[in-house]
């Protein structure tokens, strides 16, 4: 295996650069970062992004702007090259022109960041940090606007994509008002990466005190399945049949739920008419990370991802039904080449551990050691998933 297949890319990994940190300092309501006093006059501040926030914000340091910081993390973690992204909530709170003018500061700080950092030891040509840069996707935006942001982050070479949320420009991704968008990104070969924010309605969540953990455990991921979802529906991805689309947290709920999504569109022919394949077709052309946690969810993940080759067929030519030849397709093959869609991620500098700083982060050990222990994938499939998946995804090396 050539070296470079082994190198550990993270490709869900994020920061508030410097000046997205200062706006938020700035800030009195939501998204905001708040400094108090505790002990012996130090101070300390606080995270409050979430409109429903419990208690009182997140601790937030160093790790969320300062580029060392980030550096020392992959260290001890052994990862060598990160894709980094802004954090949620981007720019979507800001007026238009504010989103404007921010969106195209923070790409430029973004490649200077990735451009003068460090290189791979052993592969001068690689740097160790890539980024997802930000489209300023905010309502009464202009499309001329969005496409400007298309073309920076195409002439920065450090940029690799972008990271988008779920509202587009107010009216989610299934509004035409973004093709012009999804045109362009398709042209410029730029993969989007798909991140939650809202989750879904806090109604959901009762009246008992469970911190952050409903919305994140679940909300998150029900916000990207639903935002994906509506994609599919709406027949994005028949239009734009070479857009990369990332899907943060393995895909939420979709791998679970796609053959009930594919039946449900069977059963409503107005649905069914617009879309050109069964549903479960469109999981094969996504990408998806591995920040799951455990090895039978990763397992899982790209059986589905795999099975998605028996729904080649362009559903008005062919039956839709999978042919039975391909059905028989051993479950490893299928698995195997699901893998080949997913990539490592750590979710960095999100899930700390509690208590010592110096420890590794469980929640990446957890994510590395799913990878190792994902049932029926080769050598070759997890190094893949690791990080040559990445690096051949962003065309990096
Ligand atoms: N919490 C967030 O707000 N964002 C993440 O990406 C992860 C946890
Ligand atoms: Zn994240």
């Amino acid at each position: 295996m050539a070296a470079t297949t082994r190198l550990i890319v993270d490709i869900h990994t994020h920061g508030y650069l410097p000046r997205y940190a200062s706006m938020l300092r700035s800030r009195a309501v939501v998204p905001k970062i708040v400094s108090t006093k505790v002990r012996d006059g130090a101070v300390e501040e606080r995270l409050h992004i979430l409109n429903d926030e419990p208690s009182g914000g997140r601790p937030v340091g160093r790790q969320y702007w300062d580029r060392d910081e980030k550096l020392k993390f992959m260290d001890k973690h052994g990862i060598d090259v990160s894709i980094v992204s802004t954090a949620n909530p981007w720019l979507d709170f800001l007026s238009a022109t504010q989103a404007e003018d921010l969106a195209n500061e923070l790409n430029d700080d973004l490649e200077q960041f990735c451009s003068t950092g460090p290189s791979l030891a052993n592969h001068q040509n690689v740097k160790r940090l890539y980024g997802f840069g930000l489209l300023p996707l905010v309502p009464e935006i202009t499309t001329q606007s969005l496409l400007q942001s298309v073309e920076q982050i195409s002439k920065l070479p450090h940029l690799k994509g972008l990271i988008m949320g779920t509202k587009g420009v107010g009216n989610g991704l299934d509004d035409e008002a973004l093709d012009p968008v999804w045109a362009a990104i398709e042209k410029a070969g730029l993969v989007i990466f798909l991140h939650p924010h809202y989750g879904v309605d806090s109604n959901a969540w009762g009246g008992k005190d469970n911190g952050h953990v409903l919305q994140l455990a679940l909300g998150f991921p029900f916000e990207t399945t639903t935002a994906v979802t509506r994609m599919i529906l709406s027949g994005v991805f028949d239009r734009y049949p070479r857009l990369r689309l990332l899907l943060a947290h393995s895909g939420g709920t979709l791998p679970q739920l796609s053959s009930r999504l594919a039946s449900c569109i069977d059963h409503d022919p107005a649905v069914a008419s617009r879309l050109n394949h069964d549903a479960r077709y469109y999981l094969g052309k996504l990408y998806f990370d591995a920040v799951a946690y455990g090895p039978e969810e990763l397992g899982f993940v790209s059986d589905v991802i795999g099975r998605a080759e028996r729904y080649e067929g362009n559903k008005n030519r062919e039956s839709s039904s999978p042919k039975s030849n391909i059905i028989k397709q051993a479950a490893a093959q299928l698995r195997s080449s699901g893998s080949k869609r997913m990539f490592f991620g750590t979710d960095h500098p999100f899930f700390p551990p509690l208590s010592s700083t110096e420890e590794k982060w469980q929640s990446v050990v957890d994510n590395l050691e799913a990878i190792d222990a994902a049932e029926g994938w080769s050598e070759e499939d997890k190094a893949g998933v690791r990080g040559g998946n990445a690096l051949a995804l962003l065309n990096i090396l």
